[in-house]
């Protein structure tokens, strides 16, 4: 595989809209030249599965981000469902503990067989990347330091079948160093030096968040909220590329 193709298959691109028109002319523009797109709560909630179909038809790959947390049986049925739309990589919430894990993969497994699709890959959340210490410490009284949790929440996670974590770029370095299995780290609250925060505090730049063994990056804003969208994701794309060649 060329730099050029595997740094494009390290690039998500965060549909974060709820305009069917803004979506369509995303994908429009970035068809065939970014790895995936992300189809989240707020484009979902709009258009519902059509939009996974209508992305899949396009020929391009897609990321289900719909974090599920709830009791194993709901899950299990809801991961059934979103599978059968063909989608690439889906996610759950972590601290729906083991059994809700299990019985995610387990669903997914079974329902990828029985309709012969290749098998999607699961990923959890751990942290979301706009919270801070503080809010874990005083809304949630998770008594445990940050970084330590999501070393946590990424240790059940791949103790039970998931092909991945969802943290933010710096806790990755953390993750790699402790967890031995080959396994996906997927980063959102990616910021180019020459894009705006917005509303994300656990922030890195696309070449941070790659050398601290980083597979994928989720990037919305900086790119959605461009003016020219193809050329923001090129300057990210060069950027992965730098980050894979040292
Ligand atoms: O626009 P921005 O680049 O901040 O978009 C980041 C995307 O990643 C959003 O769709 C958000 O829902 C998602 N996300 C996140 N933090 C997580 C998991 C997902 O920001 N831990």
């Amino acid at each position: 595989m060329t730099i050029k193709t595997q740094a494009k298959d390290r690039l998500i691109v965060a549909l974060d809209t709820s305009s069917e028109n803004e979506a369509f002319e995303l994908i429009k523009k970035l068809s065939g030249k970014i790895g995936y797109f992300k189809v989240g709560l707020e484009l979902f909630s709009s258009m519902g599965p059509k939009i996974i179909d209508i992305i899949k038809d396009n020929g391009d790959k897609v990321f289900f981000d719909g974090k599920f947390l709830d009791i194993p049986n709901t899950v299990s049925k809801a991961i059934a469902n979103i599978v059968k739309h063909k989608v690439d990589i889906l996610n759950v919430y972590m601290s729906g503990g083991a059994n809700m894990l299990q019985e995610a993969k387990k669903s997914l497994v079974e329902t990828a067989k029985s309709n012969n699709l290749p098998l999607p890959k699961l990923l959890g959340v751990t942290v979301l990347t706009s919270m801070t210490s503080d809010v874990l410490e005083n809304d949630l009284k998770v008594q445990t330091q940050l970084n330590d949790y999501v070393l946590h929440l990424a240790e059940l996670g791949i103790k039970n079948g998931l092909d991945g974590i969802i943290c933010s770029a710096n806790e990755a370095k953390l993750i790699r160093d402790n967890i031995k299995n080959d396994f996906l780290i997927v980063t959102p609250g990616i910021r180019p030096s020459w894009a705006q925060n917005n509303d994300q505090k656990r922030i890195a730049t696309p070449k941070e968040a790659i050398k601290n063994g980083v597979t994928h990056i989720v990037v919305g804003r900086p790119i959605t909220g461009d003016k020219d969208p193809v050329s923001a994701a090129e300057k990210i794309l060069e950027e992965i590329e730098d980050a894979i060649r040292v």
